[in-house]
């Protein structure tokens, strides 16, 4: 387990941390994550342990935009522990240390991420009859991983993408040998050893494809609800649902339905949070002023139904630079077909504040405090 001093020697015995120069303040309007604290919110964004160590440029933009960083991938399954028995934290102990470092909070993402591939593969064939065994293996990773960061994660996304209505279920579950084993108690399982392991931590349900007003999208929130409802009723420690945001600008989004849905959930005690907000710009025409445009005006209104309502408490980007987002990363063959990059995220490539930083300050700017 880390204490807060262990987090500290490791931050100075980190490479990632002795190289990077010092955190000037932001030149300018006020730093997004500086304007978020006067509303009592947090902005934040998704980094990777190589970005903060090679690119001193970025992590010193990510140092002064910042209140709260997540690991891209660092801290998942089957990428701590993709060999059983082996785990390696070298990655997301130099994310946690930068953070603790620049007195910022984190997030973990994720603790459980049921679709395919992304559980380790000796747990995703875990042998027929052994569902006690997979029991205590799920119990042995949520309670090594919350409790190695205990004290340092403000928000832990203990299942991550749990629905999946093209599975055919009624309610919507995602199937894996996690639901074919214990059925929807993987949840239970999981939620508790993450609350005994780290009782500070608010623990998430995070998902997707809830945000837009398409009817994949809207039957999806239907499911969440019912998710969320059932585990309150039977008194899982779920304290928050995670909306990734991964928000595509020619589809429509309509704030009203999508505030009942925000209002449904908080209605359930729950607080929210916006966990990987960019933005596919894929259908937006070519010209970048344009493009920049119509991208920041959609995140205003998308964000301004946000951090309207209270229980929404933090906003964090899916990276911060549209120099490293995974939209323009060829394996995920999200590229345009005009073959230009796109341009998801509040700052370009060369670091400079585009309309969409500033569609974010304005909206957190026009928040009330909570
Ligand atoms: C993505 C990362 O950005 C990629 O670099 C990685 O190869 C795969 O995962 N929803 C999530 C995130 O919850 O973990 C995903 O991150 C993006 C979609």
């Amino acid at each position: 387990m880390i204490d807060r001093r262990n987090v500290l020697a490791l931050a100075l015995s980190s490479a990632v941390s002795t190289s990077m120069p010092p955190v000037r303040a932001a030149e300018g309007a006020p730093a997004l994550g500086a304007l978020a604290a006067t509303r009592g919110l947090r902005f934040g964004a998704a980094v990777t342990a190589r970005q903060l160590s090679s690119m001193p440029d970025l992590a010193e933009a990510i140092g002064s935009e910042c209140t709260i960083l997540v690991a891209e991938s660092e801290m998942k399954w089957h990428v701590v522990e993709h060999t059983r028995g082996k785990r390696d934290t070298k990655g997301a102990d130099a994310i946690v240390a930068f953070a603790t470092e620049r007195g910022m909070a984190m997030r973990g993402h994720t603790l459980v991420w049921p679709a395919k591939g992304r559980l380790p593969a000796w747990i995703e064939n875990w042998p027929d009859g052994e569902a006690s065994d997979l029991e205590s293996a799920l119990v042995a990773h949520v309670t090594e991983m919350a409790g190695r960061y205990r004290g340092r994660i403000e928000s832990w996304d203990v299942v991550n993408e749990g629905i999946e209505a093209r599975d055919g279920r009624s309610d919507g579950l995602r199937r894996s040998i996690l639901l074919d084993r214990f059925d929807e108690r993987y949840f239970d399982i999981a939620f508790t050893a993450a609350r005994a392991a780290d009782p500070g931590a608010r623990l998430a349900y995070n998902d997707y494809g809830i945000e837009h007003e398409i009817p994949w999208q809207v039957a999806k929130r239907r499911h969440v609800l019912d998710l969320l409802e059932r585990l309150v009723r039977r008194g899982v420690p779920v304290d928050t649902l995670g909306i990734q945001s991964h928000l595509t600008a020619s589809e429509p989004f309509d704030a009203a339905a999508f505030g009942r849905f925000l209002d449904e959930v908080a209605a359930l005690g729950l607080a929210i949070e916006i966990t990987e907000l960019d933005v596919d710009d894929r259908r937006l025409p070519p010209a970048i002023e344009d493009r920049d445009r119509a991208a920041a005006d959609f995140v205003r209104r998308y964000l301004d139904t946000c951090v309207a309502r209270p229980a929404v408490r933090t906003v964090l980007t899916w990276g911060l630079s549209d120099r490293t987002s995974w939209i323009n990363d060829p394996r995920w063959g999200r590229r345009r077909s005009d073959g230009l990059p796109s341009r998801p995220l509040p700052l370009d490539e060369t670091l400079a504040r585009k309309p969409m930083w500033h569609a974010i300050a304005a909206a957190i700017a026009n928040a009330p405090a909570r």
